[in-house]
């Protein structure tokens, strides 16, 4: 349908063709004479009008009520102008198959369903328009995202899922281990079968991997190895939190672009993560019209122009401490007072990006050292790190970045400030000690990004099966 419908002329130079459709019913409505059938095969958020007289092939499906919303179909005839004023062209069906039929249980009817509703039929919602344009946007983005890295000479690099090691040290992640038995008399009492050494804790030389294993948080030290070797990387892949935040940003499983680029200090870092963001802005705005016109008019109105303005316009950059002395001095009193060493919290990110600079995205850099990962390069002022976010209005943050400690004695001496074992990071450490550059990266949120692209309030629907404390999983 998308193939019929793109053209400029919006199917009319191909009138006359005979055509076939495959796809699902959206509508259907039988009139005296004719029937209406609105199909749609995922391609494009469009229907195909196809109209039927009674004797047309297989018309009795119809009149025996067998053909219902929800049903596959395939579809034959010849494709006309339409007399209707939604569509210029409309198939006129002359042969109609029902592949498979659809349970009047079907819960996607016409009627406008809630998206919590909506989370409970993950494998059905993307039968909507709007999980289907969601779905598209987010493959068009990810394709921009490959696009964008490739063109500028960037090495795509799998970073692995199951880690030893803990990149921001925030302790949020999910175990991986077989000393839990799932199947066999042993998981009737999965605890008693836990192996334990004499002294009572459990006997980790016994599991899978001989060793605690995590699934990973960030592939950004893996990505660090590679970009000390093929200079500019990138990952992309998913990543996963135990965070125990029920919010309309956080996932349990996510997915990061993270690039890592050698010979680069922190402004090259806030350089790229903008060049990125507009990269892949601009690429839905012109290759996503009818999905991001739907946006427009039923998520988020005006959405367009938003994200029109972030490809025309420089984003905003201020350290940390100017942030700080703009919260101090704005007129409003947040849960959390704001001092400087806080950390900052998403009403400081919403006021700064929605109030304070109108709505556009805004980088913050030089954030405190103890707020800040073990990795970060420290700044003279011995104080801070240079480290960047980005932050985007509703969202919050939206990437995550920093120029790598590349001395190899401050980051041995940050380690143990952290109180962190050095012993375990013995091969990042080794990054320092063999040809060692500066260097620079950033993480960002794939998930919030098609927040922002689509006006998505929840991050639950910007992914196909959202993962989430408590979140219905199959
Ligand atoms: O700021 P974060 O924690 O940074 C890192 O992980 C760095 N190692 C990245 C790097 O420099 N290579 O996470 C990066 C981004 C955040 O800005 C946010 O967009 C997203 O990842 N993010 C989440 N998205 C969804 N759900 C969560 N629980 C997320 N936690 C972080
Ligand atoms: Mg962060």
């Amino acid at each position: 349908v998308a193939d019929i419908k793109s053209g400029p002329d919006e199917g009319l130079s191909r009138v006359g063709q005979t055509l076939v459709v495959m796809g699902w019913v959206r509508t259907l409505r039988a009139q005296s004479s004719v029937t209406f059938i609105e199909v749609n095969d995922g391609s494009c958020l469009s229907n195909m009008q196809c109209v039927m007289n009674s004797d047309a092939e297989g018309y009795d499906q119809i009149e025996s009520g067998l053909i219902t919303t929800g049903a596959s179909i395939w579809i034959q005839g010849t494709l006309v102008e339409s007399q209707g004023s939604k569509q210029k062209v409309e198939l006129k069906a002359d042969k109609i198959v029902m592949v498979g039929k659809s349970d009047p249980s079907y819960p996607i009817q016409k009627k406008r369903v809630s998206r919590e509703f909506l989370r409970t039929k993950a494998h059905l919602r993307p039968r909507t328009n709007t999980f289907g344009a969601v779905a598209r946007v987010r493959n068009a983005l990810a394709f921009a995202t490959h696009k964008f890295f490739q063109e500028n000479g960037f090495v795509w690099i799998s970073s692995p899922i199951i880690t030893a090691s803990d990149c921001e040290g925030a302790g949020e992640q999910f175990c991986v281990t077989t000393l839990i038995p799932t199947s066999g008399e042993a998981a009737d009492s999965p605890i008693n079968a836990i192996p334990k050494t004499k002294d009572g804790s459990i006997d980790w030389s016994q599991d899978f991997f001989g060793k605690p294993a995590f699934l990973t948080v960030s592939g950004q030290l893996n990505a660090e190895t590679y970009a000390t070797a093929l200079s500019d990387v990138y990952t992309f892949g998913p990543t996963f939190r135990a965070e125990n935040s029920n919010t309309s940003r956080h996932l349990a499983e996510f997915w990061m672009i993270e690039p890592e680029l050698a010979f680069a200090d922190l402004n090259d870092d806030m350089a790229c993560a903008t060049a990125y963001l507009q990269y892949v802005v601009k690429h839905i705005l012109e290759n996503c019209k009818e999905d991001m016109d739907f946006f427009n008019t039923w998520i988020e109105k005006g959405i367009i122009d938003r994200l029109s303005a972030v490809v025309e316009s420089e984003v905003v950059q201020l350290t940390y401490t100017d942030a700080v002395e703009l919260l101090l001095k704005a007129n409003k009193t947040f849960e959390f007072p704001v001092k400087w060493g806080c950390d900052l919290q998403s009403e400081h990110e919403r006021y700064i990006t929605e109030e304070a600079f109108g709505g556009c995205p805004v980088i913050i850099r030089d954030y405190p050292k103890e707020i800040k990962a073990f990795y970060m390069r420290q700044n003279d002022d011995g104080k801070t790190v240079a480290a960047m976010d980005m932050l985007v209005p509703r969202i919050g943050e939206l990437i995550g970045g920093s120029q790598r400690e590349e001395r190899l004695e401050y980051l041995e001496n940050r380690l143990d400030e952290m109180k962190l074992n050095k012993d375990s990071y013995w091969w990042y450490l080794d990054l320092r000690r063999y040809g060692s550059v500066p260097h620079a990266g950033f993480g960002l949120g794939f998930e919030r990004l098609v927040q922002f692209a689509t006006g998505m309030e929840n991050i639950r629907d910007a992914i196909p099966f959202p993962r989430a404390p408590a979140a219905v999983i199959d």
